[in-house]
């Protein structure tokens, strides 16, 4: 057997004659010896079933039919109608470290897979897989899926769904017989993309109970099942949906498979948080080892399409007496761009607008020690542009057939040399003349027509534009990337390679965004999740909010501000300020330390935080969404701290609710010191809380 574990979880394999096997995906179990192998064997060998036949298939990591197994094929393809049904001999199979590498051959159907399975420190196991044509003819890829057997515990899936403005939405529901499947073919991941799929026991929570998490690190189209077949066993897997004649590998050919991300908890949906978090902040190359996370105002809904050097003047010097530290111009500054249905595609500063072009802007944001950011979107064309005009045939299209356009526009065909070029090209024009330390880069519409030159092209499009990103970060060293997609639309688990922030989504409403923002930040952290204080009148739900619940919903993340701050009272920028101080003086707890989400407090409050790695410090903060049946008032426990470090417990009035339901505070407010164990156990007495008002505690080990 091949044992890959780490701290908290195992993965244990079994060659057989031909076949590797999966025997554990789970929590942790100690290291084999050849009888505990031999007896760990014959312990989970199946029965054969009558009506079944004569063979009893393992939990196989590639899942065949002609070996007798019944469910969803790992594998699927052919050579123009034959060799369709695979038969896979292991070839080799061979461990180094937590790293497994089999390599499985077809000698009929002639193809060899390699499937490689790393089991990081951080209990992430990272999953890469390549199909190679070992024939003379074309071969067919119709799909290649990932697979990994649940426990019999595993009896419901949680999974997410959304759309503009109402991204990432937890759904949760039984597993029952037959597949329950989440596919995208939107040719990005999308609003409504699931970010990873879990399986996880009816009583895991999020601080206990096991879970099995499942993602692609794919920003394309993307398929992610759970199966459960009538012999009883569970499954779940995932892989790149490909699209009819997406791959065709000519002789000697690979497919590169987009990698698979999973995990185990059995410290409940925290513990999945906390492996991936863990193991994107191991990269070598993660953000926050460049630097901290600067304070962001984005001038989108500050201005719209209205520039102006004078405009913008007055709001940078409001911003500047914030703090602000990074300041990015939205949609609006190049070509024809008036409103949205003119000019995408010409990447060239308006002289309409910006007459003396956007030094003299960029120079007086810089003059302030706050750093530029300006707004693109590369792969798309308006057809009154003048791209477009020079270069109609550069747009994704079946031949003879113009798509739909979506917010007037089409997709602009990157694959085809040209095309990229030219995007690659005025891009890295205007960051060469400008001092630009950021781009910010949209992607309004899905793909309806991902053809190019008549063959379906979603993956090699999104390989262009992984692509791109990385060459526009070679030519300009330091360089950040936002990925936005009308929001959050391209939120996934592969962008983090090449991107440096997600704008998480264009709602800005507390109410709202409390939710985006907890199941966001279920895989990915906080440091890459664009999160703003908006209008004091909400530009998506227009309700009103006060400013103090507008900032506590903005500081779990990458924090920032979307609006026209001139236009805020001397109230609202004495709460902004302290928003902003709050922020820098927290943000490498909250963008390193461990997400804590109460299962006390959940449903019309939330409450949640951060603690230290050392357990030193940490921040919570309690959000009345609505108000209580009971009245209040409630008593908050905080878990994830040390039970025998005694702690001191401070509410930042500064942010906190302004007001509330009661004649005098609890009896320990604004500050009382007491040890973790009291804090996880007995817990704080809350005051009576307005709905739509919040409270932020700070918490140091004493
Ligand atoms: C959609 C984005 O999500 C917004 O933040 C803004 O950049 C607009 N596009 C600009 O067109």
């Amino acid at each position: 057997m091949i044992h890959l574990s780490q701290s908290r979880s195992s993965i244990i394999f079994e060659e057989g004659d031909e076949t590797l096997s999966i025997v554990h995906w789970g929590k942790k179990i100690a290291s084999l010896d050849g009888n505990s192998e031999k007896a760990l064997s014959a312990a989970i060998h199946k029965p054969h079933f009558h009506g079944g036949l004569d063979v009893a298939p393992r939990n196989l990591v590639l899942r065949e039919h002609s070996r007798g197994f019944i469910g969803h094929p790992s594998l699927r393809g052919h050579r123009a109608g034959i060799a369709a049904s695979n038969r896979f001999h292991l070839k080799s199979a061979t461990q180094k470290d937590q790293t497994l590498i089999a390599i499985f051959l077809d000698s009929i159907a002639e193809l060899e897979i390699e499937l490689t399975y790393s089991l990081t420190e951080s209990d992430v196991l990272l999953i890469d897989g390549k199909v190679t044509n070992k024939g003379a003819s074309d071969y067919f890829l119709e799909h290649f899926l990932y697979w990994l057997p649940l426990a019999e515990q595993a009896d419901q899936v949680l999974d997410f769904y959304g759309h503009w403005t109402k991204e990432r939405q937890p759904q949760r529901r039984d597993i029952a017989y037959g597949l329950t499947s989440r596919e995208g073919f939107e040719g990005r991941s999308g609003h409504d993309y699931t970010i990873t799929q879990i399986a996880l026991n009816s009583s895991t929570n999020f601080r206990s109970g096991q879970a099995w998490s499942l993602a692609m690190a794919w920003s394309g189209n993307n398929i992610h099942h759970v199966e459960r077949l009538i012999d009883g066993s569970k499954a779940i897997g995932a892989g790149e949906y490909l699209l009819p004649g997406e791959v065709i590998l000519k002789a000697g050919e690979s497919y590169i498979a987009p990698r698979a991300v999973a995990s185990f908890s059995d410290t409940g949906l925290d513990g999945i948080t906390a492996n991936h978090y863990d193991w994107i902040r191991s990269r070598s190359n993660h953000i926050t080892k460049v630097r901290p996370r600067p304070l962001t105002l984005n001038m989108w809904e500050a201005v719209y399409f209205n520039h102006s050097f004078e405009g913008i003047k007055k709001i940078v010097d409001k911003a500047a007496e914030l703090g602000v530290e990074r300041v990015v111009l939205d949609d609006g500054w190049f070509g024809s761009r008036r409103n949205d249905r003119l000019g995408l595609g010409d990447w060239v500063v308006s002289k309409d607008v910006w007459p003396d072009g956007l030094q003299p802007i960029i120079k007086y944001i810089n003059d302030k020690g706050i750093e530029f950011g300006l707004w693109f979107e590369g792969e798309m064309v308006n057809a009154d542009s003048d791209l477009y005009r020079a270069h109609p045939d550069w747009i994704l299209q079946e031949p003879g057939r113009i798509p739909v356009e979506g917010r007037w526009q089409q997709v602009l065909d990157i694959t085809k040399e040209g095309a990229y070029n030219h995007v690659l090209n005025q891009v890295d024009t205007v960051l060469t003349e400008n001092n630009i330390a950021y781009i910010k880069w949209d992607h309004n519409r899905h793909l309806s027509d991902p053809i190019s030159d008549g063959r379906p092209v979603v993956r090699k499009q999104t390989e262009a534009l992984y692509r791109l990103f990385d060459e526009l970060k070679r030519r300009h060293p330091g360089l950040e990337i936002e990925s936005c997609a009308s929001g959050g639309g391209r939120v996934d688990l592969g962008m983090i390679e090449h991107a440096d922030r997600f704008w998480t989504s264009d709602q800005n409403d507390p109410l709202e965004r409390q939710q985006i923002q907890r199941w966001s930040a279920m895989v990915i952290p906080p440091e890459f999740l664009g999160t703003h204080v908006g209008p004091t009148v909400g530009h998506q739900m227009h309700r009103t909010h006060d400013i103090s619940f507008r900032a506590l919903n903005a500081l779990f993340g990458h924090a920032g501000i979307e609006w026209n701050v001139t236009e805020a009272s001397d109230s609202e920028i004495a709460v902004l300020k302290s928003y902003i101080a709050f922020y820098k003086k927290h943000r490498a707890l909250i963008h390193s330390g461990d997400v804590v989400r109460s299962d006390v407090i959940q449903g019309n409050a939330q409450m949640y935080g951060t603690v230290s790695k050392d357990k030193k410090q940490a921040v919570f903060t309690y959000m009345q969404l609505t108000s209580l049946d009971n009245f209040g008032p409630l008593v908050a426990t905080f878990d994830g701290l040390d039970p025998h470090v005694t702690y001191r417990v401070s509410i930042n009035e500064g942010i906190s609710a302004p007001e509330f339901l009661q004649k005098a505070h609890p009896g320990w407010w604004p500050t009382v010191d007491l040890t973790g164990e009291q804090l996880a156990n007995i817990g704080l007495q809350l005051p009576v809380m307005k709905p739509e008002t919040g409270l932020i505690f700070e918490i140091s080990a004493l």
